[in-house]
């Protein structure tokens, strides 16, 4: 059983004996992977299971759990000698692929739905100095015009069709098969596009047979209703939701995340966006965690769960929160608030507190 380093080595360094790496591929980091799990002191009661624990993604670099595919694919595309890396992205992959490619020296090119991505996404994407183009038209037909663009002679396309970004997301389910001692019961994820769904159940298939983990969790996968197309078992056309992250009508790893749900005994299931704002609130207020919308999804999933009496007693459960809370501050500012215009006055703030003295 091959070793693996401790945290403080870059994902690439710490799993190179599970990635596809070569004696040319080229050592890159940014600080990815290595993050936290950690356990639910509150909200663990109104899911009603046993233990649970929360992924957060949002401590890798670019705030997302895209770092983890992104160090490889990024790593691999100057292997290969690319001079530029593209990809379509509702905001998160563009920040991610910007700063890797600005880290090597690449330039990067995103393709991006105009007017619907995340105030905070769009600022990385800037300041790594990504040439955003942003098109009239969804995340679906964005990714449909990348991958037509794919062959183009030095440019590598780094969307999650790339097979290098699975491969980086899957270490995601090792560290929990680390921090745990095992897999937990059930992972509870948001699904968009459907990469990440598959990269985990990879990792957590991978060190089952490798004998790093005794089992393997159940895949509990989260849609939006309103851009729920494995859910309905249908391609939408103009798909829905507050969380931006996610509103994808036609997931490019359709077939990885049914073989996930299947071959884990899981499901793939649809959450509303009430529900996801109120799991974004409850995640915020009652933990101490600050996800953005799309990432609240896998514990409004967990919370459905436990209200229609279907999440089992003893259950270990792990919501992967797959983004900070940050990259969206418009969704957050809609929150209702406790807010108040005082006079820079002693009496007055003195008063606003409701202290007694
Ligand atoms: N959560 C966040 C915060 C995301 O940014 C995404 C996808 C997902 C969940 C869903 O993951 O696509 O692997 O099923 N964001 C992509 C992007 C589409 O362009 O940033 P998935």
């Amino acid at each position: 059983m091959p070793d693996v380093l401790p945290r403080s080595e870059g994902l690439l360094r710490r799993y190179a004996a599970y990635l596809p790496l070569t004696s040319a591929t080229p050592s890159l980091s940014l600080g990815e992977g290595g993050t936290p799990l950690v356990r639910s002191r509150r909200l663990v009661e109104q899911v009603g299971c046993a233990e649970l624990y929360f992924k957060l993604e949002g401590c890798n670099p670019t705030g997302s759990f895209k770092d983890r595919g992104m160090v490889v694919a990024v790593a691999k595309a100057v292997e290969d000698g690319a001079r530029a890396v593209l990809c379509a992205s509702t905001g998160n992959t563009s920040a991610s692929a910007a700063a890797y490619a600005a880290a090597c020296g690449l330039q990067s090119y995103v393709l991006v739905p105009r007017g619907k991505i995340a105030q905070g996404k769009m600022a990385q994407a800037l300041a790594y100095g990504a040439r955003i183009l942003a098109i009239d038209g969804n995340f679906d037909v964005a990714l449909r015009f990348a991958r037509a663009l794919e062959d183009t002679r030095g440019i590598a396309l780094v969307n999650s069709v790339n097979p290098h970004r699975i491969e980086g997301q899957k270490t995601a389910a090792f560290e929990i098969i680390e921090d745990l001692g095992d897999a937990p019961d059930l992972l509870c994820i948001p699904v968009g596009n459907a990469g990440n769904i598959t990269a985990y159940w990879r990792g957590f298939r991978e060190w089952r047979d490798a004998g790093r983990a005794a089992r393997a969790p159940r895949m509990m996968g989260f849609q939006a209703a309103g851009a729920s197309p494995i859910v309905q078992d249908r391609p939408f056309e103009d798909p829905q939701t507050i969380a931006s992250a996610i509103r994808i009508g036609n997931p490019a790893s359709w077939k990885g995340a049914t073989s996930a749900r299947d071959e884990s005994g899981g499901a793939i299931e649809a959450v509303t966006d009430d529900e996801i704002m109120e799991a974004y609130r409850l995640l915020a207020r009652e933990e101490g965690v600050f996800g953005e919308p799309a990432s609240a999804a896998s514990l409004a999933g967990a919370l459905k769960l436990g209200r229609e009496g279907r999440m089992p007693r003893d259950a270990v459960v792990v919501c992967v929160i797959t983004g900070n809370g940050l990259k969206d501050p418009d969704t957050a500012l809609t929150i209702e608030g406790d807010m108040h215009d005082v006079p820079a006055e002693f009496e007055a703030i003195s008063r606003a507190l409701g202290a007694s003295r």
